[in-house]
């Protein structure tokens, strides 16, 4: 553990009441403003936004729905200039058309508006004078939007197998678009890397799937296999038709890597890392110089993996070691985890070591090349990872979502965000609460601190809930000092090596909105969470990122007035500008000029 004069140190600002208001609350002392909604214009030439005359044209230029995953890279030495890179994960066409009802009676147009609203965005942004805020340049030059219909190249060992062949690309190689992009990473190399989560929902079926083995495929991803429809997508493009393309789902689901400082590089989608419902993916080096990623599949009783490179990190951005970076993480190994606790006694009694802890394995699926899954070839590993997992016996996870290993440790952290599924039967050491509402945070240390390393040994580091609940622990804190926290979604650290979580399911949990919390994980102050924000009714909190200055907090606020019989017309929130609401990416600072801590947080 390195023993940093800054690390460790204790929370300066007074923590966030958890509140139902309809906006963003931030601290006393901190300020914040809306830095890119729904609709702005991203693409040169896109036009402003207008709610009452949307165009699929239009959508395509402009900031797309639901801002999930948010990274700012530099642009200059420093910090002035930036690119912001954002995730669009899904869309509420409720909240997005008058009169909308469902997906079978919408207009094409609609449809396709809807399509053009997902995928991803890089937008050049600039510091407001000294300050913490940021905002978009008027120039785009920098600017690009990807969409349903963005040109997407499937690289590593599974790209071009059969599995991912269809009419439209004999080659199995292109596809158009990203789909449900959750959360997502930075690389050393200044690549993003970002989730394909929830894909399964955007095909639609025109006739029963008989194939047996086609049937246990689909079902082990939740996609259909009798005739319906969700988002209707397949009465525009017959690709969304299972029935008559069976393998375009397998082209979804994956981890995609996209290189935002070169506008008109073609993302790659990286079948090394495997396909399932990835919340994320964050990397780290090993001590070789060999490239770890680590994961979750977001679902309940799913599992976490990682991913370890054949070939090895080169230091530096010249364009040469870039270009051989990224290429790293089309070759390497792939795991899933198995947590073994060290309290036997336990779910009979409570640990008598006080603690859920153990240790663990990366149980490899694939090593050297080869499939180490009985039965099934690399390129069905890599194409059916949760079925190849299954076959090894991992453990079975309080839905995995966001998982990032701590920049100065290496420790990895895990928030496993809810299980109201799980039994008393089905509890153990790593999930040890039946019908876990409120979820829980894991630590992993790899062993002797080398990411590539195959065991492991691991804490549970908050069971999140109310405090006042004995089953509550928040890293060994005086509860009555903490904020609630639940059902904790993202990760993220701050430069002096704090803990951030972003939660996702608070008013339900909680009856509380979601919001932004921080955690030292060191010194005295180590297990005082406190809540730094708040969000708007209906919306779930994610990002988060604090910039490397420390001096900027940035969140999506992702489908503001998702909330039960919501429509365009009752505007059951009317964030941000007090119409139809609209996801939007939001700036926080400190507003303390000259202040010699202007850090968010201190
Ligand atoms: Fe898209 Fe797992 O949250
Ligand atoms: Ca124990
Ligand atoms: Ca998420
Ligand atoms: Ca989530």
């Amino acid at each position: 553990r390195i023993d940093a004069p800054e690390y460790g140190r204790p929370i300066g600002f007074q923590a966030v009441t958890g509140n139902t208001v309809d906006s963003v609350v931030v601290p006393n002392g901190y300020d914040w403003s809306v830095t890119m909604s729904w609709g702005d214009p991203v693409e040169q030439g896109a036009p402003d936004f207008d709610f009452d005359n949307q165009s699929v044209e239009a959508q395509q230029g402009q900031f797309g729905y639901n801002c999930d995953f948010v990274a700012v890279l530099p642009l200059d030495r420093n910090l002035n200039r930036a690119l912001l890179c954002v995730n669009h994960e899904y869309t509420n066409e409720n909240l997005m058309f008058h009169g909308w009802t469902d997906a079978e009676s919408a207009t094409e147009e609609q449809l396709r508006i809807a399509m053009a609203a997902h995928g991803f965005s890089v937008v050049e942004i600039e510091r407001v004078g000294d300050t913490g805020e940021w905002r978009p340049t008027k120039r785009r030059r920098n600017n690009r939007r990807l969409h349903t219909w963005s040109e997407f190249k499937l690289v590593g060992p599974a790209a071009g197998s059969d599995l991912l062949k269809t009419s439209d690309d004999p080659s199995g190689t292109t596809v158009l678009g990203t789909l449900n992009n959750c959360a997502g990473g930075v690389t050393p190399w200044g690549t993003i890397l970002s989730g394909e989560e929830n894909f399964h929902q955007y095909f639609g079926a025109t006739d029963d799937i008989t194939d047996a083995t086609t049937r246990e495929r689909f079902g082990r991803y939740g996609i259909r296999t009798s005739p319906g429809t969700r988002r209707g997508w397949e009465r525009v493009e017959d690709r969304f038709d299972v029935a008559s393309e069976p393998n375009e789902p397998n082209r979804y689901g994956w981890v995609v890597e996209i290189d935002p400082y070169d506008r008109t590089s073609t993302p790659r989608k990286l079948t090394a890392l495997g396909r399932f419902k990835h919340e994320g993916a964050t990397v780290t080096i090993a001590r070789d110089g060999r490239v770890v990623a680590y994961m979750g599949d977001d679902e309940r009783f799913d599992y976490i993996y990682k991913f370890v490179s054949k070939k090895k990190y080169k230091p530096g951005n010249n364009k040469r070691h870039r270009d051989h970076n990224k290429t790293l993480l089309e070759d390497g190994d792939l795991y899933v985890a198995r947590f073994t606790g060290n309290s036997p006694e336990f779910p009979d009694s409570p640990p008598d070591d006080g603690l859920f802890d153990g240790t663990g394995e990366w149980l490899p699926l694939i090593e050297d090349g080869e499939s180490k899954v009985d039965g099934m070839s690399v390129e069905e590993v890599l194409v059916f990872t949760r079925l190849a997992a299954d076959k090894v016996g991992p453990t079975k996870m309080d839905r995995p979502e966001d998982i990032e290993p701590h920049p100065i440790t290496g420790t990895v952290y895990v928030a496993l965000t809810n299980n109201n599924r799980r039994t008393p039967a089905e509890v153990d050491e790593a999930n040890p609460r039946p019908d876990n509402r409120f979820g829980h945070v894991i630590s992993i240390d790899e062993d002797n601190g080398d990411a590539a390393a195959t065991s492991f040994t691991w804490s549970i580091v908050i069971l999140c809930g109310d405090p006042e609940d004995p089953e509550t622990y928040y890293d060994g804190f005086d509860k009555s000092q903490v904020s609630m926290i639940s059902c904790p979604d993202n990760v993220a650290f701050d430069p002096a090596g704090r803990l951030w979580l972003a939660t996702d399911g608070m008013p339900g949990s909680a009856g509380v909105h979601d919001g932004m919390f921080v955690m030292p994980i060191e010194g005295d102050d180590k297990g005082h969470l406190r809540r730094f924000s708040s969000v708007p009714a209906g919306a779930e909190c994610c990002g988060p990122t604090i910039t490397p200055d420390g001096r900027t907090a940035l969140m999506a606020i992702q489908h503001p007035g998702e909330l039960s019989g919501a429509t365009t017309e009752n505007r059951m929130s009317t964030f941000p500008y007090g119409n139809q609401p609209r996801p939007s990416v939001v700036t926080v600072w400190r507003k303390t000029p000259g202040n010699d801590r202007p850090f968010i947080g201190d």
